[in-house]
């Protein structure tokens, strides 16, 4: 099953135009509906006086009419009695000064308090709705996001640290605090950091909010858990790339995972928004929903506008491809006041439909046509990219390069991949790495020597892992290692990093022995040297600094069974491209298909032998692909024969082979 939705906010609206939206709904082939996040204050009106049977009866119109429900707690949006009765519940900015009431997320995620106020409400909503026919999952709060630096906070995150080091002996070891003075002589002493500050502190800092989001995640869950019914999910809306926590610790309390996409400003970018739904399936490493999407517009960029004519649907598909289950608008309508009434709709503020309303329709009848058939399907893939908060968090505050981003550092990666339709999957860098061809590791910069053990045995083991730069440099405390990068993992790469440089301009690299790696190094180039004569050097630096010239640039070793890339250039787009064509040829990667440029191809597999093709077409133009195989177009219904096949601009293609 694959359904299409909506956000719905009934409290907006008297209880009379429900059926009228029902219906409408009903026209777009709408199947799921997400209500109630926001509706704190309409649930709550006063303090413990409850008012759920509305809710029950959205819940039970939409389900008269066969559309199923996912219920939003509210704690995204704590009504004003509450935080005017108890301010110490409002979260507080690094200047002391706390939350106005009035917008969202606008709450002290660690005030127990707040747990109170949250728990009694959850509990309400679990046992007046979990029963209820038609409710098929749950949403934990909207888009977790504050950071609270509230005196509570402070003292909360100095207890998280007397848990982590035990004593203080052990801290003011790892952070170095003799430098500057910093050593701290009772727990008390240890603030929370603004701006700028010792790295192990803001590491630790960072670590910090995925606690206590946690902690505050799993409350909710265990009340739902204790009322709702057995087949229901809870789920937790993140927002992809955003970096505030680490998401493979939140979702592993939840039973799926969701995400909000918006372009935003412009038009779609595939492979981007690729990356972004690949890293969300891979926080539970299956399917996802996609919670939320863009009906068009957003307003909350420079420049709003809409995306093209078909670029929605096509969006929609893109999503499915790379593992979505669920592809909800936000939102169904606007209300006729708060911050959001120019952002987009399904109806208009007259309540009919928007002229995006067909295309939604479309997708509406296309999703049922093959829900069917892709259930149990996802997309499988062989190599692994791996992602790791902490390394970004280490090197988001040190960058040493202005321009030297984790995540553009690790889309690089996956670039090159993605538009050669080779499936990637992007994964915690603890996920399990049996079984792949090839692992990528983009400045993987901590490295604990758990974390060097499982690399190195996928190495001896036969697999081929891609050490790039900054690679190995820092311990779990980010402290620098003592050891040349790329640490514990010197032996297996067969090369260290004698010297790295923040590149003011950029460097030629040159290839060696016909490996066909040219290019330029930008941003980034680490000085390699091999550590045995077995150490293959790919590729070299030309003249640059004097420091770097003639060094090597790119290398590969073989280890046991298997074999070590490293490459010490943050590579441009053609050096990047020839990289990539040697790590293809090298593991045997296999494109889905071959397509022209903007062309993708994707593909969705089930245990039993099924496989679902996609062909999407990310341009305005016709494209032509030559199908190897005929094969039976599930949208159309009809047989395309082995050959040329054209796609209309924005066109899209289900394939079942025959
Ligand atoms: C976020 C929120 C929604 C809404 C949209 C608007 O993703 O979760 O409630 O504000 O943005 O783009
Ligand atoms: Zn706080």
């Amino acid at each position: 099953m694959l359904h299409l939705g909506t956000a719905w906010y009934p409290e907006h609206w008297p209880e009379e135009r429900w059926p009228e939206d029902v219906r409408l709904m009903k026209e777009a082939g709408l199947t799921v509906v997400r209500l109630g996040e926001f509706a704190w204050s309409t649930m709550e009106p006063e303090e413990g006086r409850y008012e759920l049977d509305w809710l029950a009866r959205a819940v039970e119109i939409l389900w008269e009419n066969g559309i199923l429900s996912v219920i939003g707690t509210p704690s995204a949006a704590p009504p004003a009695w509450l935080t005017t009765k108890y301010p110490e519940t409002l979260a507080v900015d690094e200047y002391g000064r706390p939350a106005q009431h009035g917008n969202r997320c606008h709450y002290c995620v660690n005030s127990p308090l707040y747990h109170e106020k949250t728990a009694a409400i959850v509990t309400k909503m679990a046992e007046r709705l979990g029963r209820l026919p038609g409710i098929i999952g749950w949403q934990i709060d909207n888009e977790f996001n504050r950071v609270c630096y509230c005196p509570r906070c402070r003292d909360e995150f100095q207890a998280f640290l007397r848990r982590r080091y035990g004593d203080l002996e052990t801290l003011n070891r790892r952070w170095s605090t003799a430098y500057w003075s910093q050593t701290y002589t009772d727990w008390r002493q240890i603030p929370l950091p603004i701006g700028y500050h010792n790295p192990g502190l803001m590491l630790e800092f960072q670590r910090f909010p995925t606690e206590s989001y946690r902690r505050f995640q799993k409350m909710q869950i265990e009340i739902l858990r204790r009322h709702i019914g057995k087949g229901q999910f809870i789920t937790h809306n993140f927002m992809g790339w955003f970096g505030g926590f680490d998401h493979y610790a939140l979702s592993a309390d939840l039973d799926l995972a969701a995400w909000d996409f918006y372009v935003g400003t412009g038009h779609h970018d595939y492979l981007d928004s690729g990356a972004a739904h690949d890293l969300t399936r891979g926080f539970k490493r299956k399917n996802f929903w996609l919670m939320e999407t863009q009906p068009g517009c957003v307003n909350w960029k420079a420049v709003n506008n809409h995306l093209y004519r078909g670029e929605v649907r096509l969006l929609a598909w893109h999503a499915v491809a790379h593992g979505a289950e669920a592809v909800c608008y936000w939102q169904w309508r606007s209300a006729p006041g708060g911050q959001e009434q120019y952002h987009g709709t399904i109806i208009g503020a007259d309540g009919l439909p928007r002229p995006l309303f067909s295309e939604i329709a479309q997708l509406g009848k296309d999703f049922a046509r093959v829900g069917e058939i892709l259930t149990g399907t996802e997309p499988q893939a062989e190599v692994a990219i791996l992602n790791c908060y902490e390394s970004r968090w280490s090197i988001e505050w040190q960058r040493h390069h202005r321009d030297f981003d984790y995540v553009m550092h690790l889309k690089h990666y996956y670039r090159p991949l993605a538009r050669r339709n080779i499936p990637a999957n992007i994964v915690s860098a603890e996920a399990p790495l049996a079984g792949y061809r090839l692992v990528i590791a983009p400045a993987l910069i901590l490295m604990d020597s758990q974390r060097a053990a499982r690399l190195k045995e996928y190495v001896l083991s036969g697999g081929c892992l891609v050490l790039t730069v900054r690679c190995g440099m820092k311990d779990e405390w980010n402290a620098l290692l003592p050891a040349l990068q790329p640490g514990p993992l010197a032996e297996v790469a067969g090369v260290e990093v004698e010297e790295y440089y923040a590149l003011d301009e950029p460097v030629p690299v040159e290839e060696t022995d016909e490996s066909g790696i040219t290019g330029q190094a930008r941003i980034w180039a680490e000085l390699l040297r091999p550590r045995t004569n077995g150490v293959k050097v790919l590729a070299r630096y030309g003249p640059a600094n004097g420091w770097l010239d003639g060094g090597a640039a790119v290398v590969e070793h073989e280890a046991g069974a298997g074999k070590v890339y490293y490459c010490g250039a943050y590579l441009d787009e053609a050096g990047q491209e020839a990289l990539f064509a040697r790590l293809v040829e090298e593991t045997g990667l296999a494109p889905v298909l071959v397509t022209p440029p903007g062309l993708e191809a994707a593909r969705r597999l089930a245990p039993d032998g099924r496989e679902v093709y996609f062909l999407l077409n990310h341009t305005r133009t016709p494209q032509t692909v030559t199908l190897p195989w005929p094969a039976e177009e599930l949208l159309s219904g009809e047989r395309k024969t082995k050959g040329d096949f054209s796609l209309e601009g924005y066109g899209i293609a289900i394939l079942i082979r025959e």
